[in-house]
């Protein structure tokens, strides 16, 4: 008997906004002044006003997925995902025991539960319609289609790497790309944890083998959590989950849940599969371009052995994944789930598009944002926003190109982690393009911002 659509759908999609909102106004999430977030990974800005302005009720569509709606949601999924795991502050729980039992407690944890698949659906529902797999795939098909998108990719330029040889300040903008590496790289293998459990035969344990590398065989110094803060030091950033939470970018954060996201629900076991493959596969020579990279940035002023511990280990762990655990299981299991491993395949390949793309387009708009000066144009309907010293900090993007104009007072407009805050007086603008991330704090005791969608307007440079 079919299960009655009705009872699943108990709690309709459009009363998403309603507890989604009350959610984000809890105490933990409404933000303070800093720009960066204290060693606290209870506490995260989730920007309640902006969150306000999502409609919920419409899922994401395709061409959206780096967009101000797709940001609001993947901040709220994210912290969803990592309220599953076990986050203690490294300095000892102390004083932060209230904010502990406030995260993980009976209150948010019923929120989440009751939001959580429609989040998903409202974030991910776009896959459907960007990845269409149809037909009958032979185990032989799958390896073919594995080893053209791992081959399409090693050819393929890597657009951040790019962007930030190309910057007028590519300290700045190596920076900017190692924190959105940071969302994953200060949990690392979180998600793949989750996979870990059951039974399914030697294919778990090749898994158990990929995983317990990642954990450094049990030894705390090379775990690679661990490798990954020694080369967040060597820049002087920052170590702890989550410092640089209001510089992630939706592109990044999109990547990171989607592993959750097909982790969670076993039913996607198998696109969880063909998309692990596809991201250890492609690792390696990515963190090979990175080495070059980050050598040609800051010479020997940086520590790489996280990226040289990749660039070795996962090569090794492309070929067990491919060799030991998708094709090994498209073997075992059959046609019936080689199209869902080629669907992990194809959204890895996706959503690491995205990662790309975003972080590129902001270490470029960060990069060039004096040309991005505007004209203050005051016609057409704006929101104002005012400011104090006090007034917690917060970024957020639109999904339509801006102008940003202080209209009394003086503010600082902050576009990336270690980018110098842009001065911005009474009567200066400056154009946001849609997607891009920025956040504005009071430079004088008060003042006033406005936001207009551009129209006409473009950069006083071109
Ligand atoms: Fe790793
Ligand atoms: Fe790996």
């Amino acid at each position: 008997m079919a299960i009655d659509a009705d009872i699943v759908r108990s709690k309709p999609a459009d009363d998403l906004g309603r507890r989604v909102a009350a959610f984000t106004n809890d105490n933990l999430f409404t933000g303070a002044p800093e720009l960066l977030h204290p060693p606290n990974p209870y506490r995260r800005m989730l920007v309640p006003d902006a969150v306000a302005e999502v409609d919920f009720t419409r899922p994401l569509a395709a061409g959206e997925a780096t967009g101000h709606r797709a940001l609001v949601a993947h901040r709220l999924l994210g912290t969803f995902y990592e309220a599953d795991t076990v986050l203690l502050p490294e300095q000892g729980l102390g004083a932060l025991r209230g904010d502990f039992d406030r995260f993980y407690g009976d209150g948010l944890r019923r929120l989440r539960e009751a939001s959580l698949s429609d989040l998903e659906h409202f974030a991910f529902a776009l896959l459907d319609d960007e990845i269409d797999v149809t037909g009958a795939w032979s185990t032989a098909d799958l390896a073919a289609y594995f080893e053209h998108t791992a081959a399409e990719a090693d050819s393929g330029e890597a657009e951040s790497l790019t962007a930030i040889a190309a910057a007028r300040r590519p300290e700045v903008a190596a920076d900017t790309y190692l924190v959105q590496l940071a969302l994953d790289g200060l949990t690392e293998a979180s998600a793949m944890s989750r996979n870990l459990g059951g039974a399914f035969g030697p294919e778990q344990s090749a898994l158990f083998k990929v995983f317990i590398d990642e954990f450094g065989y049990g030894v705390h110094e090379a775990k690679h959590t661990t490798i990954f803060r020694k080369m967040l030091r060597s820049r002087a950033l920052q170590t702890h989950v989550h410092a640089y939470w209001n510089f992630y970018l939706a592109g990044p954060l999109a990547t990171n849940n989607y592993y959750y996201f097909v982790s969670r629900d076993h039913a996607s076991f198998f696109r969880y599969i063909g998309a692990v493959t596809y991201a250890e596969r492609v690792f390696a020579p990515s963190f090979v371009n990175m080495i070059d990279t980050y050598r040609g940035v800051f010479g020997d002023d940086i520590d790489l052995h996280y990226c040289e511990e990749h660039a070795h280990i996962d090569a090794h762990h492309g070929r067990i994944t491919r060799d030991e655990i998708l094709l090994a299981l498209a073997e075992r299991h059959g046609a019936g789930v080689i199209p869902e491993l080629v669907r992990g395949i194809a959204e890895a390949r996706l959503l690491g598009g995205w990662f790309e793309q975003d972080t590129a387009a902001q270490i470029r708009w960060s990069d060039e944002l004096a040309d991005y000066r505007a004209p203050d144009v005051d016609t057409g309907p704006a929101q104002r926003v005012a400011l104090t010293a006090d007034s917690p900090f917060g970024t957020r993007s639109h999904d339509a190109t801006v102008v940003v104009a202080v209209e009394d007072g003086a503010a600082e407009l902050i576009t990336g982690p270690t980018a110098a805050p842009e001065p911005m007086a009474r009567g200066d603008a400056v154009l946001v393009p849609a997607g891009r991330l920025y956040g504005l704090r009071a430079a004088s005791p008060a003042c006033v911002y406005s936001v207009r969608v551009a129209g006409a307007v473009t950069p006083s440079a071109s």
